[in-house]
């Protein structure tokens, strides 16, 4: 069967029910699996809109497995997510930034085809300043038989056997953007309807980035390769310019459309960088590729990096191929941090 075309305006669900059709062997599943997921950004969606009124700004006191303060939006769209999840017999597992260990689908529902890895809320420290945020997913077919228990094998899993992988930003408006092996297209919600159409059909990333983004405020701890790369975006003739949210989910979604490269290299401190490997890197790395990307970690494509531990870190180099080559080029020197 030939892959199904789709005009602007098409709706999530029916770009969601076609494609269905025409993949072999597909049981609805996946179907299932992201229309929850688009719920739960339509949920998320709603309360960060509203944040500042119904009491969701600040912390909540808790420090997460990762050492950082939680936000009340991080723990409403981990919640949220989770909730979406475990009952609808798609998944059989979540790995969440928000979680310690994995989610796994409680006895009680069926133990579904996917495992799905998620950052909630990613941003977090633009929640209070209303600057933008959003949520990445990746989703893996389970490797266990479906119907059991699944276990850590079905988490630990080189990038490249991700079978999706996607993101809502929550900006000025509410974008979800869904890699599949149909694509990479755009959805904008309609919050007056509570559906997401397509917006952003096909999307193809330039090959040279008119955008570099970075914490140029660590600049003196990067690994050197980095730093050079960086030096070499400001030369005039490139005619480059600078742009960083802070959220990676929002500053990829950018360089994305227009052509960007984003970078969070290792220091001596955080040798493995910042990002998180299973729920920021493999995600946004896979949707990168789709779209005629790149992603690195400055020694290996992202996605095949075999991951050890469920919240291990990466660094991380993504968007546009000619400019992430150039400067995996410089950081293949580096010595090891
Ligand atoms: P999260 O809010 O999920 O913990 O992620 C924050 C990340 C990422 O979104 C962003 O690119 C990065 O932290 C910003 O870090 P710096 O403040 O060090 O630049
Ligand atoms: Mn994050
Ligand atoms: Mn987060």
């Amino acid at each position: 069967m030939t892959a199904p075309q789709f005009e602007e305006g098409t709706t999530l669900d029916r770009f969601l029910m076609e494609t269905h059709r025409a993949t072999p062997g597909a049981t609805g599943q996946f179907v299932n699996l992201m229309q929850s997921i688009a719920l739960s950004g339509k949920m998320i969606s709603a309360r960060v809109n509203r944040a500042g009124l119904a009491g969701m700004l600040g912390g909540t006191g808790d420090v997460n497995i990762q050492g950082e303060f939680v936000q009340k939006l991080d723990r409403y769209a981990n919640e949220t997510f989770i909730r979406a999840l475990e009952h609808r017999g798609h998944t059989c597992m979540v790995v969440s930034e928000e979680e310690g260990g994995v989610v796994r689908v409680p006895s009680q529902w069926h133990s579904g085809r996917y495992v799905v890895t998620v950052d909630p809320l990613d941003g977090s420290s633009n929640i209070d300043v209303n600057a933008t945020i959003g949520t990445i997913f990746g989703v893996f077919r389970r490797v266990t038989p479906e119907g059991e228990p699944a276990t850590d094998a079905d988490g630990l899993r080189p990038g490249k056997e991700l079978i999706a992988a996607g993101y809502i930003v929550y900006g000025s408006g509410t974008v979800m953007v869904l890699a599949t092996e149909y694509g990479v297209n755009g959805f904008t919600l309609d919050p007056s309807v509570g559906e997401f159409f397509l917006s952003h059909r096909d999307i193809r990333t330039p090959e040279r980035a008119k955008i570099y983004s970075c914490n140029e405020a660590y600049s003196e701890a990067w690994q050197p390769g980095a730093r050079e790369f960086v030096r070499q975006c400001k030369q005039p003739e490139r005619k480059l310019t600078a742009r960083y949210i802070g959220s990676l989910v929002a500053d990829f979604h950018r360089n994305l459309l227009k052509g960007g490269v984003f970078l969070y290299p290792a220091t001596a401190d955080n040798p493995e960088g910042k990002l998180r490997l299973l729920y920021e890197g493999f995600p946004l790395a896979f949707i990168a590729e789709m779209a005629g990307g790149a992603a690195t970690n400055g020694r290996e494509r992202i996605l095949d990096v075999v991951p050890s531990e469920l919240h291990g870190r990466t660094p991380l180099v993504i968007g546009s191929k000619l400019d992430v080559a150039e400067a995996t080029a410089m950081m293949a020197e580096d010595p090891q941090l």
